[in-house]
């Protein structure tokens, strides 16, 4: 894993087009909103729920999804626990890019790891990374089993499965929480807006 630099001769070169100058031209911060949670828990119906109100209120916003990922940049990772930790290290670098365009980054990966969600969290600037669990049972993801992949794992044809043959390790300082077999879709949007408005997130900075 590119972990660390292999080649020395490569300097940084700085942009005049700041961050702060971007965030100021959108009237908007940029930040990451990680959504975290088993495959069904309702992650990515969140993240481009929680979009599509910020794109009507006019602010720049992306959404980073693990099954589309994996079609293009991350296409060559497995379901290894060592290829999901370098999925999400790429999803962070990809992340941090983002937050320099100005972006609000909404990422949607199971990131089964604390400590994968952690580095990301320290890589990116000013701690601007809010952690959301999106908290399911398995039992329901398992009974909504959108994709079909649940009764796959169960009978072996899909292995390291997430919760049923591969770990998940649930956030234990996360910003926000998410329980989707209780709340309905509006109330899980509507805490989200209110944790970005709260932390000043869609002022003008
Ligand atoms: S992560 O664990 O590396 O963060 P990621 O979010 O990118 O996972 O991808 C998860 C998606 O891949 C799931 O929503 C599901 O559609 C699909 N998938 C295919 N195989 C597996 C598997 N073995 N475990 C979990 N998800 C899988």
């Amino acid at each position: 894993m590119p972990l660390i630099m292999k080649s020395t001769e490569v300097v940084w070169h700085h942009a005049t087009v700041s961050r702060n100058r971007r965030n100021q031209q959108n009237n908007h911060k940029s930040i990451v909103l990680w959504f975290t949670g088993l495959s069904g828990s309702g992650k990515s119906t969140l993240a481009h729920a929680v979009e599509e109100e910020l794109h009507q209120m006019g602010c720049r916003t992306f959404v980073l999804d693990g099954d589309n990922i994996r079609h293009g940049l991350n296409s060559d990772l497995s379901f290894s626990d060592e290829d999901r930790k370098e999925n999400i290290r790429r999803v962070g670098e990809i992340s941090k890019l983002f937050i320099e365009a100005g972006v609000i980054v909404l990422a949607a990966f199971i990131s089964p790891f604390r400590e994968g969600r952690r580095k990301v969290r320290s890589m990116i600037p000013h701690s601007d990374f809010l952690e959301i669990y999106v908290d399911c049972p398995i039992e329901v993801c398992e009974a909504r089993d959108v994709k079909g992949f649940y009764q796959k794992a169960r009978s072996g044809e899909i292995s390291e499965f997430t919760g049923i043959s591969s770990t998940y390790e649930a956030p234990e300082a996360q910003e926000l929480t998410l329980n989707t077999s209780k709340e309905s879709l509006s109330e899980a949007i509507a805490k989200i807006m209110e944790l970005l408005n709260n932390r000043g997130i869609l002022t003008r900075p």
